[in-house]
């Protein structure tokens, strides 16, 4: 027999994040550890080096003690290889009817052969509009690239039990932690390479967007601006973001200026969301933040200023236990914001669809 327990891991160019839960109801946490990639392992969300890939995932389980035997694992997607769209089609549809349409629409909007995606539909709400339709979302991801984490999770020697989106992984793990939200929120999960944003109602998906920027850009600005190597300039970049970090004005110059070339960026994307959603009346309530980045010294205020909207950073683990976890109190207050994606993944079952 499996273990009902999913390991879920989140494969990020930078790093690969692990969580797994103790409980069915996710209310205690059991493991969470991070092991560092080579640089380009992972490029544009696709395994490039497929050995390291799995030697980082093994050494990262190993370092865990967590057993492989008869394990299976959560893997998530994000970034340029999935493809998200909302569509609306006449309510009432079901049966081979209702998949003919969704396959033509998906065919349509992905602009791909469907045989070489994995896709799904999914009715986002039953209840029709003033023009009798339903929204549908849509979701797509070259088969190429899933089979590429799925051939990487299968050498460490586990078999994979679920597959899902980073930018859903996020919003299920702020929904675990802080409840429903009857209100129009927007998440952005700010990773090495990417941004993902994505825009939510009561929980119903309305739009999502990713931007090609993330926190090598910050270490690339204080690496070009004062002649540093990328590690060198990194660990500048965090050790001015932690809270009594050294603060040296330059350097909190140069991350000021990145933030507000971020900001700019995902006011730019809600805009875009606005224009193409002529009919949205609706009032942002306020932006989630998560991922490495989002600890960015000053990033949350200079977003908040931006969209005049109060913005905060996710605690994937702020209704969790962590009393029994594998992993200290102190590790999970400086790098928890890093679990995002892997804490939303853990929280699925493996036989759900
Ligand atoms: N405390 C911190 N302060 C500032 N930046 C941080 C901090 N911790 C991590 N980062 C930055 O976060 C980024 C890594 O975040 P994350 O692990 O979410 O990215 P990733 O998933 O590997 O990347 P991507 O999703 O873009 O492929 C790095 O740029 C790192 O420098
Ligand atoms: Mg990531």
């Amino acid at each position: 027999m499996f273990s009902k327990s999913l390991i879920a891991i989140d494969f990020g160019s930078s790093a690969i994040k692990l969580v797994e839960f103790a409980d069915p109801k996710a209310q205690k946490l059991k493991n969470a550890g991070l092991e560092t990639l080579p640089a380009n392992s992972i490029v544009d969300g696709v395994i490039s080096d497929a050995d390291e890939v799995t030697n980082c995932v093994s050494e990262l389980m190993d370092r865990l003690k967590i057993s492989k035997f008869g394990r299976r694992a959560g893997i998530s997607v994000g970034g340029n290889a999935v493809m998200m769209k909302k569509v609306y089609i006449p309510e009432g549809m079901a049966g081979g009817e209702l998949i003919e349409l969704v396959s033509s629409e998906a065919e349509q909007n992905f602009h791909a052969d469907l045989r070489e995606l994995y896709w799904e539909y999914l009715v986002l709400n039953e209840v029709p509009d003033s023009q009798g339709e339903v929204p549908v979302l849509l979701t797509g991801v070259s088969k190429d690239v899933v089979d590429g984490y799925i051939e990487a999770v299968r050498n460490v020697g586990l078999r994979v039990g679920v597959v899902d989106c980073d930018v859903f992984c996020v919003m299920n793990s702020y929904e675990h932690n802080y409840g429903f939200q009857d209100k129009i929120k927007i998440f952005l999960n700010i990773g090495a390479k990417i941004s993902q944003m994505s825009i939510v109602n009561a929980g119903e998906y309305l739009y999502s967007r990713d931007i090609n920027f993330g926190g090598d850009d910050y270490t690339a600005a204080i690496k070009e601006n004062l002649d540093l190597s990328f590690e060198n300039a990194e660990t500048m970049k965090i050790s001015a973001s932690q809270i009594g970090g050294e603060q040296n004005p330059e350097i909190v110059n140069i991350i000021s200026e990145v933030n507000n070339q971020l900001s700019g960026h995902i006011s730019n994307s809600i805009a875009d969301f606005l224009q193409m959603d002529n009919n949205f009346g609706g009032e942002m309530d306020s932006i989630v933040l998560s991922g490495g980045s989002s600890k960015v010294l000053g990033l949350d205020a200079a977003i908040a200023a931006e969209l005049q909207i109060p913005a905060s950073i996710m605690n994937p683990f702020a209704g969790v236990d962590l009393k029994k976890s594998n992993a200290s109190m102190d590790y999970l207050l400086e790098q928890g914001h890093l679990f995002g994606v892997a804490s939303g993944l853990a929280l699925r079952k493996f036989n759900e669809k």
